[in-house]
Order: structure tokens, then C-alpha cells, then sequence
């Protein structure tokens, strides 16, 4: 089959690679019929993750068909639709038991990272009961991809974590998947302001499309200033960070009101200063979470009964064997304006 292989940093090719097979009595092999690329595939092909090694097949989202189940598998069998989540999780050790999927003893973010991954023709998958789902009929596909990955974690570590309330004011800073996915997710409470707060001028006039109240900037104007002047003085009752630089942490500090939560998304490579000077008498939260996919059931059944449309997330389609192209067009999101991009495997 062919793959999407990483060859060290800076280096990946679009290779020959034995086709999977299962290996454990709890695996599945999947057909890929539909994956994707991640801010965090570049990450990893900026040699950020240095646990990633030469050879590894990249990518942690996808659907697919099922091609064989191991036999201690019972909830799928072959011919079977499936969501990939981007989480692989045994269902059974003490975090798994709390719902914490994310540092599952034996599994987690495994895929695409620790074994190969989902830019492929076939993938294998651990612990295919507890981290595959049916696809539901009359489903758009392409909506479920973002199901994967980028949905739970703007959930989850975003809104969840940042305790969201009906009329509270909202700020996230960074309007990328991961930003939009809180904005999206984020409207299922109701918040009377979402302030949608980025760099980059086309990223900020699609979140307007996406129920944004007001944009900022950063660049061209005083982000602290305005988010002040937009909440009566107060600042935002929810700072969400979706960039993952000491800046924006920083900014999310400045921007609290009292009484707030500052939930965390981004991967940080550097320490970042914290402000106890300023707020320890604010009686705020500071959150910190890795996805744990905990909440896809729930969200699959928002995006079947189209109470939220992820597919405007997609802005760019490739047949899966064109992915170099693909990875070109994500890496330069600004000059192609790119959100998300959808690979299809057309054989
Ligand atoms: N916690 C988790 O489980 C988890 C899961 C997935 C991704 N992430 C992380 O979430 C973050 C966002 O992911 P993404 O895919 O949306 O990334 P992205 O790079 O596509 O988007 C980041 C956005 O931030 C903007 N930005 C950059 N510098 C800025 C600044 N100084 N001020 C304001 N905006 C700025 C960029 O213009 C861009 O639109 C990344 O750090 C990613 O690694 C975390
Ligand atoms: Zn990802
Ligand atoms: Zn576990």
C-alpha cells in the first residue's frame, strides 16, 4: 500500500509500505476512505516531537471501512463505516476508568506518533471497540473527519474546560481549526460575545461566517485595549488559548475578568510567565487538558442532526495519492488560505 512516511526533520515521502495486519486480538485494519492533516503533523515535521522516527506513517484522523477485526473484538466487523479518533484508548486501566483517555496506560495519542498512522491506505488500529465509532446513515463523511481530532479538543479542552455559560463573554485567541472548533462548540451555550482574536486577516473574516461577534487583530490594534472596551471594563468571563506561544497565554492574563476561567489548548514548546502579581486576588481558573475524545458520541449526534456544520471547516480536497500537494497547500495557510483539507482515497 502507500503512505505517508516521515524521514526525519523537514523530510517525508509519499512511499511503498506493507500493508497492515492485525497484531492483537483487540485491533482492527481499516480501509482509509477519508483523512486529513493536523497543525500538529507539522509540528512533528519541524522535529518538535522528537519521539516520532524515521519511518513512521503520519496522521491521527480519518474514516474508513473496516477490512478485518481481531478476535476479541465485538463491536465492529468487516464492511463496518467507521470514525477513527485520534485517541486510542483500552477502555479498561484506572484513566481510562475516568474517562481520561488521553493517558490511557496503553494507548492515548498513539497514532501517527508512537505507530504508524492514518495518511495511508490502510491503518491498524488498538483497542478498535473503545476507539472506533459507527458512522451513522446520511452523514456527510467529510463532517465526520473533524470529528477525529480538532471538534473534541475545541470541546473539550476549550469550552468544557472553560465552563462556558449562557451570556458570558468568550475570547479565543487563534482562529485556526482548533480556534473555529471552540467557536463552533462554544455556541451550544449561548455566550452573549465570542471575540475572536488572530493575526491573520482572511482567518478572521471566516470565523464572522462562523457566529463571531467581534475580531481583533492583534497586530493592527491593541487586543487588551478593545476586549476591554467591547466588556464594559471588565474583560471576558472565558479566555480559550488555541495558538500554543507565550504571547497568547500572556494575552489571555491581561484579558480575564474576574472570577474567569483561562482554558489552555496549545501545545507550548517554551515556558510561559504567570501573572500571580496581577491575579491572584481575581478568583480565576487556569485549565490545562490534552484531548481526551470523551465527548464524540455527543458531538457525533450534534453534527448528525446538523445542530453544528464542521464541513465549513474544509476549504481545500485532494485525492489521497496527491498529499504532498496537500501538505504544501496546509503549510501555507495564509498565502492558500487554508482551514482543513480532505484527502480522499479514491482506490
Ligand atoms: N491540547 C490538545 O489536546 C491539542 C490538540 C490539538 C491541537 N492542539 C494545539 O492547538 C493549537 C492550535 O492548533 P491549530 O491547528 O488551530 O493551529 P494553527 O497553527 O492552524 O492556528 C493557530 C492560529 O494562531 C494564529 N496566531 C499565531 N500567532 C498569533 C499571535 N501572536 N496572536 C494571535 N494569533 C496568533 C495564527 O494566525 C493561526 O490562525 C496548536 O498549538 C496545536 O498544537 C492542542
Ligand atoms: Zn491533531
Ligand atoms: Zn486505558
Amino acid at each position: 500500500m502507500k503512505a505517508l512516511v516521515y524521514h526525519g526533520p523537514g523530510k517525508k515521502s509519499w512511499d511503498e509500505k506493507p500493508k497492515p495486519t492485525i497484531a492483537k486480538a483487540t485491533d482492527a485494519v481499516v480501509k482509509m476512505y477519508k483523512t486529513t492533516i493536523c497543525g500538529t503533523d507539522l509540528h512533528i515535521l519541524k522535529g518538535d516531537v522528537p519521539e516520532v522516527t524515521d519511518g513512521r506513517i503520519l496522521g491521527h484522523e480519518g474514516v474508513g471501512v473496516i477490512e478485518e477485526v481481531g478476535t476479541a473484538v465485538t463491536n465492529f466487523k468487516k464492511g463496518d463505516r467507521v470514525l477513527i479518533s485520534c485517541i486510542s484508548s483500552c477502555g479498561k486501566c484506572e484513566y481510562c476508568k475516568k474517562g481520561m483517555y488521553s493517558h490511557c496506560e496503553k494507548g492515548g495519542w498513539i497514532l501517527g506518533h508512537l505507530i504508524d498512522g492514518t495518511q495511508a491506505e490502510y491503518a491498524r488500529i488498538p483497542f478498535a471497540d473503545n476507539s472506533l465509532y459507527h458512522i451513522p446513515e446520511n452523514v456527510d463523511e467529510e463532517a465526520i473527519v473533524m470529528l477525529s481530532d480538532i471538534l473534541p479538543t475545541g470541546f473539550e479542552c476549550g469550552v468544557l474546560n472553560g465552563q462556558i455559560k449562557p451570556g458570558d463573554t468568550v475570547a479565543i485567541v487563534g482562529a485556526g481549526p482548533i480556534g473555529l472548533a471552540v467557536l463552533l462548540t462554544a455556541q451550544f451555550y449561548t455566550p452573549s460575545a465570542i471575540i475572536m482574536i488572530d493575526l491573520d486577516d482572511n482567518r478572521l473574516q471566516a470565523t464572522k461566517t462562523f457566529g463571531a461577534t467581534h475580531t481583533i487583530n492583534s497586530q493592527q490594534e491593541d487586543p487588551v485595549t478593545k476586549v476591554f472596551s467591547l466588556t464594559q471594563n471588565k474583560g471576558v468571563d472565558v479566555a480559550i488559548e488555541a495558538v500554543g506561544i507565550p504571547a497568547t497565554f500572556e494575552l489571555c492574563e491581561s484579558i480575564i475578568a474576574p472570577g474567569g476561567h483561562i482554558a489552555n489548548i496549545g501545545v507550548h514548546g517554551k515556558s510561559v510567565a504567570l501573572h500571580l502579581e496581577t491575579l491572584w486576588s481575581k478568583n480565576i481558573t487556569i485549565t490545562t487538558r490534552l484531548v481526551d475524545t470523551v465527548t464524540t458520541p455527543m458531538l457525533l449526534k450534534t453534527v448528525s442532526s446538523k445542530k453544528i456544520d464542521p464541513t465549513k471547516l474544509i476549504t481545500h480536497r485532494f485525492a489521497l495519492q496527491n498529499i504532498m500537494q496537500a501538505y504544501d497547500t496546509f503549510q501555507n495557510a495564509a498565502r492558500d488560505k487554508t482551514l482543513k483539507v480532505i484527502l480522499t482515497n479514491e482506490g
